[in-house]
């Protein structure tokens, strides 16, 4: 996203245009910086050529979702209903991981009768519950154990996941224990061992942290895991003060690891692949000036994009068109939600911005439409996927009438 003769454009097609063809708020994808992220990704780690498994609750439109399988990727889902989207989106079941802490009965059947790469069981109760199954339908099943490492991703503590405190994965012994289990299941097949740490990572030092402690691990159970799942959680820059992942530090603390372990390495990103995708168009409806506060209140809301409410993410914003001339005043962005976390940001001497303007929240391709909701009864916003000029819808607008 640029300006071009002041105008703030994706690609080709400048924020007026799609304003004015399919109204506001309005979520765009950009196809090239899709594609140009997934070349960076396998670019970063093509030494040992990788199974990239995208994470698909980042982004869960079956349009984006097609386009990563064109690039052959597989996936990584948490529930059933990401299960049927990968598959409906072509991706080969062979390069499907299933994560997540609660799988139930139902979906264990659904990813054994799908063939699935590998269930990533998270508990003693899990694998028990995997075999039950199996051993009904007869079959040997590839599974992982997801490894608590402890380790302090050292990210937001709301999408921090691999430290004990966290429900998330197996602590030492209960691996230990698990591994034994597995060996002498006649329906079990023990092949992976993964980990996932957290989200939006920007320091590789608890990705090296990770590697060490699962090498050592994997060193007391003499055997030979076939994958090593490194889960995903590789940070973006949401602002210009954002640094970024060194991922030359990171492949090389990997090519280190496995020099030692003998295994295929498995990732799962999400938000490096879709984040700096998506921009959600939003149009100012008022400006509201007070004693002590003002606000800009958008068209766009807590419900469109949950991030900044849930988290206290910051997400740039960018005025449609760019003038010189700036606000005297400081400017909180508000959604009209009756919620006082309805709030993007707050921003100092912002562009001086009118009733009606359009303004780009950034950044907003993971996580963004896939956490959204109709709370306050509002529909959903469009999706667009932009191709150069060319402008495809990707998901219509919600109606008001769809939520009657
Ligand atoms: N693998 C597993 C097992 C995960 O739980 C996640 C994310 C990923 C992979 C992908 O992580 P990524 O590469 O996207 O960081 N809603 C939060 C993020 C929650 C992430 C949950 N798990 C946000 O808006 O920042």
């Amino acid at each position: 996203m640029k300006y071009i003769n002041k105008k703030l454009t994706i690609e080709k097609v400048n924020l007026e245009k799609i304003a004015k063809n399919f109204n506001t708020p309005t979520y765009c994808y950009s196809y090239n910086q899709l594609k140009n992220n997934v070349i960076n990704f396998k670019k970063n780690f093509k030494t040992f050529s990788p199974l990239i498994c995208f994470a698909i609750k980042s982004n869960t439109n079956i349009n984006i979702i097609r386009e990563i399988k064109k690039f052959g990727l597989g996936a990584d889902v948490v529930s059933m209903g990401e299960l049927m989207i990968a598959i409906k989106a072509g991706i080969n079941p062979k390069k499907i991981v299933f994560s997540g802490v609660g799988k139930t009965s139902s979906e264990i059947e659904y990813a054994i009768d799908k063939k699935i790469l590998l269930i990533n069981a998270e508990s003693k109760s899990e694998i028990k519950e995997i075999e039950r199954i199996a051993k009904l339908k007869k079959k040997k099943i590839n599974v992982g154990i997801r490894f608590n490492p402890n380790t302090d991703a050292k990210t937001l503590s709301q999408i921090s996941t691999g430290k004990k405190e966290n429900k998330f994965g197996v602590n030492n012994k209960t691996f230990l224990e698990l591994v034994n289990y597995c060996r002498n299941s006649k329906n079990i097949n023990l092949r992976c061992l993964s980990v996932h740490i957290g989200s939006q990572i920007l320091d590789f030092k608890p990705y090296v942290q990770m590697l060490k402690t699962i090498q050592n691990i994997i060193s007391k159970t003499n055997y030979k895991f076939e994958f090593v799942d490194l889960g995903g959680g590789m940070g973006i820059a949401y602002d210009n003060k954002n640094k970024k992942l060194n991922y030359k530090k990171y492949n090389f603390a990997i090519k280190k690891f496995l020099k030692v372990v003998k295994t295929k390495i498995i990732f799962e990103p999400g938000r490096s692949i879709v984040g700096d995708i998506g921009t959600l168009i939003s149009k100012v409806i008022y400006i509201k000036e007070s004693a002590k506060k003002n606000f800009i209140i958008l068209d766009a809301a807590m419900n469109d994009l949950m991030r900044p409410a849930l988290y206290g993410a910051a997400h740039k914003i960018l005025p449609s068109v760019k003038s010189t001339i700036k606000a005297k005043k400081t400017y909180e962005f508000v959604g009209p939600i009756c919620e006082s976390t309805d709030k993007f940001t707050t921003i100092n001497k912002f562009q001086k911005l009118k009733e009606k303007d359009l303004v780009a929240i950034c950044d907003v391709g993971a996580y963004g439409m896939s956490l959204s909701s109709n709370y306050n009864l509002r529909p959903k916003a469009i999706e667009l996927l932009i191709k150069g000029s060319k402008i495809k819808v990707i998901k219509k607008r919600q109606k008001h009438k769809d939520l009657m």
